[in-house]
């Protein structure tokens, strides 16, 4: 009798807990799991200590290691992100390890270090130098990487897309076309693939005419046309017919259910020379900054780009360079380990290229590879990047936990699923206010390092500024690393003065 009263009572409280882990909004997994999501939550508050004597290091785990992941929660939640008594970095053994070289003395004025709200707008006009229509200065430097509705849920999109309107960021569409969860406020940048997914024929061909209405249908602020990403380049997108919903075949202009695979190559243009036709049709036509995404493989392709740019009379108005790094929705394990180019190789090849040339403030260089983190971010604008776009580390802070089922429909936090009991986890208000916290505090980062470093902004960080540990106890500046002549990841003057100027003229309000 005794027991089955115990018995009971545990019952009831069990489903006490399991009515309130259903109807609250703050942790998706536990709206979507119930009770025993709990021990997740458990494990995570003991897993110092546990992984201390058993498992594995802070450090360790990949993509993102546990601090990595620790941070950008703590940033998201706007809860204590400093780590306390010491580093655990074995700071003179870790090849590859960036160290940021502080000064004693600065030159100029300092942005304040702990206002989350200071601005951190790019250092280039995206689409001055080519004298597009709609050129305009991106107010920040930090913006949402592509992906698409369809690897992403809809509720994810439109927590992404709130974030970007609450911290004032652009949104990548990615190549799955233009969805209504991307119309929540944000400003748009929209991506092109290869299956041009909302401006396309029945045959899958480009139409110019759809284009320009679904810019004309929303707050598109650029164009990006998707050459390929880091982590699966020279090849098509896949979306199982599984989860071609009716929806998503709308919003792509495909049939329901069956499979939908891009091609690996544009059928719009077939060459540099073609492409460049295609840019300056795209800009003409909506007014708009158009760029390229690409990983990098072989050279010729940025050399030819460069080489025609220089005549002055065709270009890009951005390129994205996205690392081998970089996350993918499902990608098969060859591309994602062994194709393309890591970001810091691949990102100083394409941006030397330019800079032999004398053309690298003829336009905005843009990174993308784990670049959501500050220490990768200030390696990537001393190289020369002047804005950087963050992917999972913006799921991350909508709550990811890096299970890693992104390519099973089977996500637990309702991210990357199309599945109605999953996403129904995620609360797209409450998670657009993480995204934002998390954009915001990313910004902050920066700033608070480029202080440390005696400048105002990150794109002021050198690449002399930043060595990189090449072997036990010897370390190389970035410039040495990566055969940087001088002068090379640096603002013109020309545009080193309006920088200064913009910043000092935001001051007072800071
Ligand atoms: C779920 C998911 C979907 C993605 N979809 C696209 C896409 O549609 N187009 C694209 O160019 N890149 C896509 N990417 C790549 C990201 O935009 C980004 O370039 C890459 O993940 C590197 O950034 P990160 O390291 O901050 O994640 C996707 C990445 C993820 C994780
Ligand atoms: S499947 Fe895992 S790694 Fe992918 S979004 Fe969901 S929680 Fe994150």
């Amino acid at each position: 009798m005794h027991v089955r009263r115990i018995g009971a009572v545990a019952a009831a409280a069990v489903a006490v807990v399991a009515a309130r882990d259903l109807v609250q909004k703050r942790h998706a997994l536990l709206r979507n799991f119930p009770v025993i999501g709990h021990a997740r939550y458990a494990l995570e508050t003991i897993g110092p200590e546990l992984r201390q004597y058993i498992v594995t290091s802070n450090e360790e785990e990949r993509p993102f290691s546990r601090d990595q992941r620790s941070w950008i929660y703590a940033s998201a939640k706007e809860e204590n992100n400093y780590f306390g008594f010491g580093t655990e970095v074995d700071v003179e053994h870790v090849q590859g390890h960036a160290y940021i070289k502080q000064r004693t003395f600065a030159a100029g004025a300092l942005p304040d270090a702990h206002d989350p709200q200071a601005p951190l707008p790019s250092a280039k006009v995206l689409g001055g130098p080519r004298g597009r229509a709609k050129a305009f200065r991106p107010a920040s430097a930090v913006n949402i990487s592509a992906m698409s509705f369809g690897s992403l849920s809809g509720a994810a999109i439109t927590a992404l897309n709130k974030g970007a309107a609450l911290a004032g960021t652009m949104h990548n569409t990615g190549e799955g076309g233009l969805s209504p969860y991307h119309r929540n406020g944000g400003d748009i940048v929209l991506q092109i693939g290869t299956g041009y997914f909302g401006c396309r024929n029945e045959d899958g061909s480009f139409n110019l005419d759809r284009l320009k209405d679904v810019v004309a249908s929303a707050p598109v602020r650029a164009i990006e046309i998707k050459l390929s990403q880091g982590a699966k380049p020279g090849l098509g997108g896949m979306l199982p017919g599984a989860k071609v919903t009716s929806e998503i075949a709308a919003i792509r202009g495909i049939p329901a259910g069956k499979d939908c695979a891009s091609p690996s190559r544009h059928s719009a243009f077939g060459d540099v020379d073609s492409m460049l036709d295609f840019v300056e049709l795209l800009a003409a036509e909506t007014g708009l900054p158009v760029g390229v995404k690409s990983a990098v493989g072989e050279m010729g392709f940025w050399q030819e780009l460069a080489t025609l740019m220089e005549r002055g009379d065709r270009g890009v108005d951005f390129v994205t360079v996205d690392g081998s790094e970089g996350g993918t929705g499902a990608a098969p394990r060859i591309f994602a380990d062994s194709v393309s180019l890591p970001f810091r190789m691949g990102f100083s090849r394409v941006y030397g290229t330019f800079a032999e040339l004398g053309l690298t403030d003829q336009l905005t260089f843009i990174g993308s590879g784990k670049l959501g983190l500050p220490e990768n971010a200030a390696v990537a604008f001393a190289l020369g990047a002047d804005m950087i776009n963050v992917a999972r580390e913006a799921m991350l802070s909508i709550g990811c936990i890096q299970s890693q089922k992104c390519h099973t429909d089977k996500c637990p936090t309702g991210i990357a699923t199309q599945n109605p009991w999953l996403t129904r986890g995620l609360d797209p208000a409450s998670k657009s206010t993480r995204t934002a916290a998390y954009l915001r505090t990313l910004r902050k980062e920066l700033l608070k390092v480029s202080g440390a470093v005696g400048v105002a902004h990150p794109g002021f960080i050198t690449a002399d500024d930043i060595e990189i540990l090449n072997g036990d106890y010897e370390a190389r500046t970035l410039a040495g690393v990566y055969g940087y002549k001088d002068g090379w990841g640096e603002l013109g003057p020309q545009l080193a003065d309006e920088l200064t100027a913009l910043l000092a003229a935001a001051e007072p309000s800071r």
